[in-house]
């Protein structure tokens, strides 16, 4: 039995049963930069415990939506937003959310690997240590832990104080993995993570996110249609400013409803 006792508590508060209510609720959402809209009257429930994609040509917005489900681009120059996300029952942007909590229970890991300019070790615990989430004599089995979860150990059990940067883009990408799971997010969203990498760390990195599915919601941006067909449960297909299809991974690329979607996952468009 997964320990649901957190998740009761809140959900009593809600008056709903938050485990079975979207992980995040994207309620008539419009987004855009200054004058530009870039998305207009999204609604998407992102299921808990699966794997989600957003697929689309560029330029159509999947980054932007997905940087909206965590608040990445409330620094943005001219970022606005309207509607609601919603992430366990509340409002992402009400007055009282701590940022913080809010990035730690929804990760990120970019297209092009970030390594903090820190030990490998230290990048793993980065969060962990920011958040004071285990003892200091712990940290070395959390970082531990987290490297073997993205099959990195092996590579650098050997060389744990060095520098980051001298790993490859792939090392570094799992690395990056690593620090985004190390402080135990309830949601990941990937931004084509898998996009600079090669085939070999691709399928480590697609064996992790159906490993991980059950107990995180993950939300992954793919240009890669045979990837979101691999790994995702629901895809949701983006296209000149909206959304136009979503549903089941399946029906989405053999019996899409619309013709734009028939397009695209036909190869015609993007
Ligand atoms: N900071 C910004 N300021 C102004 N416009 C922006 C900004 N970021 C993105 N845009 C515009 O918003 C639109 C959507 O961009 P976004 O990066 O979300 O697309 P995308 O679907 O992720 O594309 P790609 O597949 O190429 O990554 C584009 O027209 C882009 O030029
Ligand atoms: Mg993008």
């Amino acid at each position: 039995m997964p320990d649901t006792t957190s998740l009761t508590a809140t959900s009593h508060r809600a008056g709903t049963t938050l485990l079975d209510s979207p992980a995040i609720a994207v309620r008539d959402v419009s987004v855009g930069f200054g004058p530009k809209t870039v998305l207009s009257e999204v609604d998407l429930p992102i299921e808990r415990g699966t794997i989600t994609a957003l697929i689309g040509p560029t330029g159509c917005g999947k980054s932007t939506l997905l940087r909206s489900l965590n608040r990445m681009n409330d620094k943005t120059r001219g970022y606005w937003r309207r509607g609601r996300i919603e992430f366990d029952g509340a409002d992402i942007a009400d007055p009282g959310t701590d940022l913080l909590n809010l990035r730690r229970r929804v990760g990120m890991v970019f297209q092009r690997p970030n390594p903090f300019p820190m030990s490998i070790s230290d990048n793993v615990v980065a969060g962990v240590r920011a958040h004071r989430m285990v003892p200091r004599a712990e940290m070395a089995a959390v970082a531990e832990r987290y490297l073997k979860e993205v099959s990195l150990w092996g590579a650098v059990a050997e060389r744990l104080g060095d520098s980051p940067f001298r790993l490859s883009g792939g090392q570094q990408q799992l690395l990056c993995l690593a620090r985004a799971l190390a402080v135990e997010p309830d949601v990941l969203l990937l931004d084509e993570p898998t996009s600079s990498l090669d085939p070999v760390t691709t399928e480590i990195v697609e064996d992790l996110l159906r490993k991980l599915a059950p107990r995180l919601t993950i939300v992954i941006v793919t240009h890669n249609l045979a990837q979101a067909r691999r790994v995702s449960k629901t895809t949701a297909f983006l296209y000149n400013g909206r959304l136009v299809e979503q549903g089941d991974t399946a029906q989405i690329f053999e019996q899409p409803t619309q013709p734009e979607t028939v397009s695209y996952v036909g190869g015609r468009i993007g």
